[in-house]
């Protein structure tokens, strides 16, 4: 009689690991929130996913010329709208742009 392995446990070991593997990456490479100016300006705080721009980017597609490797590089509206930081992508071109205020400024 030829023993089958039982769907069930499999299932949950292999989603296991992924569930694991990809809380690696969310930690190595998180979710960046802004909240400098979100109480100031009475808007939700900003949010930059790595890991949405590692699917389409190698990280020198922004480090280092658009942003160093660390926190600190206080990306404004202002600037974006110059066509700089967040703005090089998010100008209605490349990415949505800085218009669609919601996609960015998320509640959290
Ligand atoms: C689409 C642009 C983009 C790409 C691609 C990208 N990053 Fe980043 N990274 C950022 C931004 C924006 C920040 C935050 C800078 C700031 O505003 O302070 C950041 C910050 C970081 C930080 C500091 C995080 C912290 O919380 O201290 C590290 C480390 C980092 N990036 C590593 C990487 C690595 C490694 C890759 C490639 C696997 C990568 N990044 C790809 C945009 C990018
Ligand atoms: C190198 C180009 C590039 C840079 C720089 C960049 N983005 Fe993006 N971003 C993209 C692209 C491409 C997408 C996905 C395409 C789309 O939805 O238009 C995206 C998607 C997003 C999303 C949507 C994620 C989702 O789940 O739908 C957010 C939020 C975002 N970017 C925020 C930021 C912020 C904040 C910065 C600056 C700190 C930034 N991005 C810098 C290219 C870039
Ligand atoms: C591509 C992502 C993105 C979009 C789209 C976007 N913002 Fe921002 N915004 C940011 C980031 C990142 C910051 C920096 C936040 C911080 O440092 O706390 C910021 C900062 C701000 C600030 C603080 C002051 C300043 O000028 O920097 C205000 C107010 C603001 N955004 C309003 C808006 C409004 C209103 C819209 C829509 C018209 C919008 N944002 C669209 C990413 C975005």
């Amino acid at each position: 009689m030829v023993t089958r392995a039982p769907l069930g446990p499999v299932l949950c070991v292999l989603l296991g690991f992924l569930t694991l593997c990809s809380l690696g990456w969310a930690s190595t490479l998180g979710d960046i929130v802004y909240s400098r100016q979100a109480g100031a300006d009475k808007i939700a705080p900003a949010y930059f996913p790595h890991w949405v721009h590692r699917i389409k980017y190698k990280c020198y597609a922004c480090h280092d010329n658009l942003f160093p490797m660390r926190r600190g590089a206080n990306p404004t509206m202002a600037t974006m709208a110059q066509g700089q930081s967040c703005g090089a992508c998010h100008n209605g071109k490349f990415a949505f742009g800085i218009d669609t205020c919601q996609r960015c400024h998320i509640p959290q």
